[in-house]
């Protein structure tokens, strides 16, 4: 193969990818006995008459938070109050990833949120296994361009990276503070999936060093992982033998993977032998949906609006992996877009004033393709927190092709951590939910028959599992 040619060979391949990473705000004790009241700036922010809303027992406010008022950069969030005792339960962010998805078209309503995306088209139903029956839950479409989040500077959209969306994502936790005082000092942890694997620790650790000063002070205890990005070059190990191992792709190919490409050299790309394998793998993944091995593609929906191109994608560039963009359901995804661009939905979240419409993608493509840096491997990040007495938790859908769980185990057994407990089942309604090993430090959890974003196929097991998670507590070991 001529070097030319591979070098300049860029592959575009879309697969949806996830990343949820939610940060949680911590309650100040100054303002403990503060409620929120109508002299809070949140109180304009309160969602009163949301088309087509379930009734609710609890508050939930959405709106911008302006995170650089040079450039005029505005996020936007959806907060939902726990649905019992708000005031004594922790704040928890959530961030999907992609890099260049939506928060609030992922997470918050197809997978955690009250309210989730009806696919019979007439709008949002109840979820039963919010995860706001344990936490108050911080939605944040992060960063700039992603969902509702936009810049007035478009040169702004051509330097998004980790390090961007991080510093942007931790003004924007102060600024909202500013609207929601009683948080400030409240336990806070973070949680995502998928791309928010890098978001989620990055964020994590800006949070830590700031803390440095204590009126910057905010209260994080730990984050929560899900499917997530950890490792470059672990998590190509991993989709590759996780493809072969699930009978994905042959033996020929996977042996010339394993003989010609080398993850953790950055020149490996230039291999043909080895760009053309990984390109086999990829085009099988295309037939099936690599996020849930398992279910069933969606086929001839019209009701979709999906657009087909971003199911399938991977941008390469001379200075980064290779990476996968994805979202999960190809199916809902439609939906979602019909709901989030309608006038009186955009009204009610005080995202447009109805007439003059924000245009709501699930997916920016363009953000995705343009990403200036992601760094390489947050394991360093792991260690640092780790060593700061953070609680971290990372949980595996285990028919997740995107970020296999074998991605997952390559990732942490390069952390080398000591094992506390051995390998064992946990137990939700009388049978195995999956397994789980805990580690000084951290604990790995897997989801048995879970594709990429968890929570869409367990939900009950996985608001289980956060409880344990915000507990500090084992998972179930007991067949109860
Ligand atoms: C706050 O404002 C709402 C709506 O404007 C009003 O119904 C309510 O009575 C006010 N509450 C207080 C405590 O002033
Ligand atoms: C606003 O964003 C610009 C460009 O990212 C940056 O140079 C500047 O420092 C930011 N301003 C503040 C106050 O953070
Ligand atoms: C962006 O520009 C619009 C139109 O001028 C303005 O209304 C809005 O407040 C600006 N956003 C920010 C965050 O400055
Ligand atoms: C949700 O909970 C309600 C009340 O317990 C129940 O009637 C309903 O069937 C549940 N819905 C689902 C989808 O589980
Ligand atoms: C690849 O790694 C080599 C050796 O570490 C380094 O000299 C080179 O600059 C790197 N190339 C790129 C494109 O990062
Ligand atoms: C919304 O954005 C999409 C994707 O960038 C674009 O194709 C479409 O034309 C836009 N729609 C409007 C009404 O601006």
């Amino acid at each position: 193969m001529n070097i030319v040619s591979k070098a300049t060979a860029f592959f575009v391949l879309a697969l949806v990818a996830l990343l949820f990473v939610e940060p949680v705000s911590g309650r100040t004790k100054r303002a403990s006995t503060e409620k929120l009241n109508n002299n809070s700036l949140g109180t304009q922010d309160l969602v009163t008459n949301l088309p087509g809303q379930p009734a609710a027992d609890f508050k939930h406010y959405a709106g911008y938070v302006t995170v650089n008022e040079t450039n005029g950069r505005a996020l936007f969030y959806w907060f939902y109050e726990a649905a019992s005792n708000p005031d004594g339960k922790p704040l928890v962010l959530w961030l999907n990833g992609g890099p260049g998805c939506s928060s609030v078209g992922y997470g918050a309503t197809q997978e955690i949120g009250p309210f989730i995306v009806d696919t019979d088209g007439s709008g949002i139903k109840s979820n039963n296994y919010s995860w706001n029956k344990e936490a108050n839950m911080l939605f944040l479409e992060s960063p700039v361009g992603v969902g509702f989040s936009y810049s007035n500077t478009t040169r702004d959209y051509d330097n998004l990276g980790d390090e961007f969306t991080a510093n942007d994502a931790y003004n924007f936790l102060h600024k909202w503070y500013l609207k929601f005082p009683t948080y400030r000092t409240r336990t806070f942890y973070i949680s995502g999936e998928s791309y928010a694997g890098k978001y989620v620790p990055e964020l994590a650790e800006l949070i830590y060093d700031k803390n440095n000063n204590p009126s910057l002070h905010i209260d994080i205890k730990g984050i929560l992982l899900g499917n997530p990005e950890t490792s470059d070059a672990d998590d190509w190990r991993g989709l590759v033998d996780y493809a072969w191992s699930h009978a994905v792709i042959s033996d020929e190919t996977h042996k010339i993977i394993r003989e010609s490409c080398d993850f953790d050299r950055n020149d490996t790309w230039s291999n043909k032998d080895c760009t053309l394998a990984v390109d086999e793998v990829l085009k099988q993944y295309k037939e099936i949906d690599i996020y849930s091995l398992y279910t069933s593609v969606c086929i001839g929906d019209t009701a979709s609006s999906t657009d087909g191109s971003m199911q399938v994608m991977m941008k390469r560039t001379s200075t980064m992996m290779p990476r996968i963009m994805g979202g999960y359901d190809p199916c809902l995804d439609g939906y979602s877009k019909t709901f989030y661009n309608r006038p009186d939905v955009q009204k009610a979240l005080h995202v447009s004033d109805g007439v003059r419409l924000k245009n709501w993608t699930i997916c920016n493509k363009k953000i995705f393709e343009d990403w200036a840096y992601s760094k390489p491997s947050v394991l360093p990040i792991y260690k640092k927190l780790i060593a700061a007495g953070l609680r971290i938790w990372v949980y595996s859908g285990d028919t997740d092709g995107r970020v296999p769980v074998l991605s997952t185990r390559y990732s942490l057994s390069a952390l080398g951590l000591p094992i506390t407990k051995a390998w064992r089942p946990w137990y939700h309604e009388k049978q195995v939910s999956g397994w789980f090993q805990e580690y000084e430090g951290l604990t790995f959890a897997t989801f048995r028959g879970a594709g990429h974003a968890v929570p869409c196929f367990k939900p009950s097991n996985s608001l289980a599992l956060f409880t344990s998670f915000l507990l500090g507590d084992p998972l179930p070991t007991a067949r109860v």
